[in-house]
């Protein structure tokens, strides 16, 4: 897969040269190129923003420099333009970004992460790269606001990377992760030693009895994601769930709904 992510602080992308994105990097399965935006720059200053039409306070990014330097990290003009080239704009305004877009995102060709800054890209970008065909995607990381798009990006890169084949060591680690098709929370894990301040395993754990630690992790998960994330369990499909879970979910409040529909409060 090919990345590239343009700012007008590269450096904050720095620590993708770590861990397990900087090992992908090194292996050859991510090829990920940051760009200094003012390298598209054609003015002495290196302008890259203006005041906002309108009115307002605070400053707007150029759409013609950001052009520029989407065109050609696209490889537009040279024939060498990939169809599967996502554009992302990492933007509070945006679709909050989750494990789905990370699962559909790890297929990608390609990926342009735009880092805006101040108070973000002309409106005009997202909507001319729509017009010229690549997919257009912009996206929140929560519902907070950052300084800019860049650590926003290096979280999406991390989530999306982490997703490609071969970059994790072992893929059975990312099955019964959080957010993942279960739609629940994961349990709690732990490990040696067995007794930590005054704190010890839990015995289903030592018991080397499989059935009973699986049902048990279930029952934690179901319990952690209605205690954190009620929205995720009247999102989960109650034809996915079995007697013991609805048992469970019942004594914590939740029943499925009299439309046949998800879970309610009762
Ligand atoms: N830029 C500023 N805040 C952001 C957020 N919450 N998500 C994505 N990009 C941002």
């Amino acid at each position: 897969m090919r990345v590239d992510v343009v700012s007008i602080f590269p450096d904050y992308l720095s620590v993708l040269d770590l861990s397990l994105v900087g090992k992908a990097r090194q292996r050859g399965l991510l090829d990920l190129r940051v760009h200094d935006l003012r390298d598209w720059t054609t003015d002495r200053h290196r302008t890259v923003d203006d005041t906002p039409f309108g009115g307002g306070a605070g400053m707007v990014m150029r759409p013609d420099v950001w052009g520029q330097a989407i065109d050609e990290v696209l490889g537009a003009g040279t024939g060498t333009r990939s169809e599967g080239a996502h554009l992302i704009v990492p933007t509070p305004s945006g679709e909050v970004f989750t494990q789905r877009h990370a699962e559909s995102l790890a297929s990608a060709e390609q990926l342009v992460f735009a880092c805006g800054r101040y108070e973000g890209i002309d409106a005009r970008v997202a909507e001319h790269y729509r017009s010229a065909g690549v997919t257009v995607h912009e996206l929140s990381i929560g519902d907070y606001v950052l300084n800019g798009g860049e650590v926003a990006s290096l979280v999406m890169i991390e989530a999306v990377a982490r997703l490609i084949p071969g970059m994790v060591g072992n893929p059975d680690s990312l099955v019964e992760e959080s957010h993942g098709a279960a739609g629940l929370l994961e349990y709690p894990v732990y490990t040696k030693p067995p007794s930590w301040a005054d704190l010890e395993i839990p015995e289903v754990l030592l018991s080397g009895h499989h059935a009973k630690i699986e049902r048990w992790r279930r029952d934690q998960a179901l319990e952690r994601t209605a205690a954190r994330r009620p929205d995720m369990i009247e999102a989960l499909d109650v034809a996915g769930l079995d007697k013991h879970d609805l048992k469970l979910l019942a004594e914590l409040g939740w029943v499925p709904g009299a439309d046949g529909g998800g879970l309610t409060r009762a």
